[in-house]
């Protein structure tokens, strides 16, 4: 039985589903298009420029030409909101205001289900007991630490910081007594065993940042010493709750600002500091480099995105890698420069928030940015420094897309530089001609997922692929007769192709315990991946014929074909071994006149033949 059908009952399933439409759903993330009986969009799980996203309304499934990936309205949940399957169906209900029964019985839970959701409870009452701890006199110290930072009581309590006492296990130990088991604790980042097989705390002696994500659940923490000591920060590590690639710390308090903008920053401290200070919408990257999920994540709730990283040569490199990351989502960003400030939050602290306001309303586009940096690695009064300038900036205006914004920037670094514009044109041109080389770069993030087939297709006859995919699009049709018919004249077993013949057993498994199936059914039954997406496509075809027997007596006609054939090339490897002997050999080739004769037999008088085609 499947992970879901095993939790929730198929009706349940079915009810939830019908009530969230998947176009509704998905256009919540993925602006559509609709295109003949489809919707068309941009993937939101790899990146492209032109829409290969599909979404059928009468299906009810999508399916990317470009990536690979499908599936119902569930699995674009739980994909799409980095969820569980069983949790992706709640989520959906909430969506409705559907009431499912009650959590219960934990008991009765998918083990991963339940970790998740003890490593939830367990980050709770971590935070709340780090930031308890500040209340107490060993915490003066920390306490005071903060308030040299110019942090507030009330920003203390927004954030929810605290502090982690010295000692070797007290969380643990406070968690243990909460009946969290050892286990557990481990599982959720916040202990580790040492040699002799003890639980140490792994926060000791810092500050402590509880991570929020968007749903205000603690998923993980940051901590910081309060001296100079290394490492600055220990962070949680990567739990089922805890992805840094797909959160960034303070989006929870951003997004209730209501911007239309959000900053983008480099530290905790800044996030705070700006908050402090009154600006609201920021959130920072979790200490890895900017991702795509992000990117998409911080979509949902603004429009447009400012990069405001550190003024040091790493964040500046971060900053140019950011930007051309989300330039290359198509979502639009634009960059601050620090002036004599490390970062955002000594800049308001030294130079006071208007200056950073008035730094955001000015903040640069991609091309304006790369171009100053530029500037300030080239020397404009040596010859040899302008044209390496010229050659580098020209690279970069190569790839802006509009006319105007163009004239402008070339018209502004003519202005600044004193090289014509006519060299700047000429040599913008020389770049464009060459430029698809740079376009179509695969932007270093994009994890473009293929089907794990890929290489299994190339080597097994792409045509008896084809043909099993048909097959299994006539029996999950829906129509029983039609799956009887071809159920008794081919095993799942005589699949060849192996994630095919995974999901006709689930086809057939299905029509066993209900009699009746529709498509939705079987996608509620697949669990792999693999299947969920290579059944998806099947189904976005077009798969209902005038006559579906006809095409089922074709399709079965190409398998047997097929597998005569392989038995053939067998036969004839057989046959060529050496230490064969007579009787063998004689056996071999009866079998190989029979099966050569029974194909000929098979052969259709047109394709064998073409005596039509001599006429
Ligand atoms: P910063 O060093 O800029 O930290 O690193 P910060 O938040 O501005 O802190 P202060 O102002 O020095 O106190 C930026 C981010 O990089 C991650 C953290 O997420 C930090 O907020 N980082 C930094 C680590 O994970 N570990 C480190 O040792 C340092
Ligand atoms: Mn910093």
């Amino acid at each position: 039985m499947s992970l879901m059908s095993g939790y929730f009952s198929d009706e349940l399933l079915e009810e939830v589903k019908s009530s969230n439409d998947i176009v509704d759903v998905i256009s919540e993330y993925v602006r559509l298009k609709r295109s003949g009986r489809n919707y068309f969009g941009l993937c939101p799980f790899h990146t492209e420029k032109t829409p290969s996203f599909s979404v059928s309304p009468e299906k009810q499934i999508y399916y990317c030409f470009g990536c690979g990936t499908g599936g119902n309205v569930f699995h674009f949940i739980s994909r799409i909101e980095n969820l569980e399957f069983v949790e992706s169906v709640r989520h959906l209900a909430e969506r409705v205001g559907m009431h499912l029964p009650e959590e219960g019985d934990m008991a009765a839970q998918p083990e991963k289900v339940r970790l998740k959701q003890r490593i939830l409870e367990m980050n709770l009452e971590a935070a709340r007991y780090f930031h308890q701890n500040l209340n107490d006199s060993k915490a003066a110290d920390a306490l005071r630490y903060l308030k040299d930072r110019g942090i507030s009581t009330d920003i203390i309590k927004r954030f929810g910081l605290g502090f982690a006492f010295g000692i070797n296990n007290d969380l643990a130990s406070l968690l243990k007594l909460k009946g969290f088991g050892e286990e557990e604790i481990v599982e959720a980042g916040l202990a580790y065993k040492s040699k002799r097989n003890i639980l140490n705390d792994k926060f000791r002696a810092r500050i402590i940042f509880p991570i929020l994500d968007v749903r205000d659940r603690v998923i993980g923490f940051g901590g910081r010493v309060l001296d100079n000591s290394m490492p600055k920060y220990l962070n949680s590590p990567e739990t089922l709750v805890f992805n840094k690639r797909k959160n960034l710390y303070g989006l929870n308090l951003a997004k209730k600002s209501n911007e239309k903008k959000v900053i983008v920053v480099e530290g905790y401290m800044d996030v705070i500091s700006l908050y402090q200070h009154g600006i609201e919408n920021a959130a920072a990257s979790l200490g890895t480099s900017f991702t795509q999920e992000q990117g998409r994540l911080l979509r949902k709730y603004f429009d447009e995105i400012i990069i405001s990283f550190d003024a040091d040569t790493a964040g500046q490199n971060a900053a140019v890698r950011g930007l051309d990351l989300l330039n290359d989502m198509g979502i639009p960003v634009r960059v601050i420069k620090l002036l004599d400030a490390k970062d955002p939050d000594e800049l308001v602290r030294k130079k006071g928030v208007k200056l950073f306001r008035d730094l955001v309303k000015s903040a640069k586009s991609l091309a304006e940015f790369k171009i100053d940096i530029l500037k300030e690695q080239h020397d404009l009064n040596d010859v040899r420094g302008k044209i390496g300038f010229l050659n580098k900036m020209a690279a970069v205006l190569a790839k802006v897309q509009n006319n105007i914004e163009r004239d402008a920037y070339v018209r502004k670094i003519s202005e600044e530089t004193g090289i014509a514009v006519e060299p700047i044109y000429a040599e913008i041109s020389k770049q464009v001609h060459g430029r698809n080389k740079v376009r179509f770069r695969v932007p270093e993030n994009a994890r473009i997922e293929r089907p794990r087939t890929a290489k299994t297709e190339n080597r097994l006859d792409r045509r008896i692929i084809q043909t099993e995919k048909m097959l299994i699009a006539l029996m999950s049709l829906g129509d029983k007769e039609l799956f009887g018919y071809i159920s008794k004249k081919i095993k799942p077993d005589d699949f060849r192709w192996e994630p095919g013949k995974c999901i006709v057993e689930k086809i057939v498994k299905a029509y066993d315990q209900l009699g009746e199936v529709t498509h939705s059914e079987i996608l509620n039954r697949l669990e792999e991946q693999e299947e969920i997406n290579l059944f998806s496509e099947i189904m976005q075809g077009e798969n209902n014929f005038e006559d579906n027997y006809k095409v089922a007596d074709e399709l079965l006609g190409t398998v047997e074909r097929g597998k005569i054939e392989a038995r053939i090339h067998e036969l004839h490897v057989q046959m060529k071994e050496k230490n064969i002997n007579a009787e063998e050999l004689r056996k071999l080739d009866e079998e190989l006149k029979t099966l050569t004769f029974a194909l000929g037999a098979m052969k259709k008088p047109m394709q064998k033949g073409g005596v039509n085609s001599e006429w």
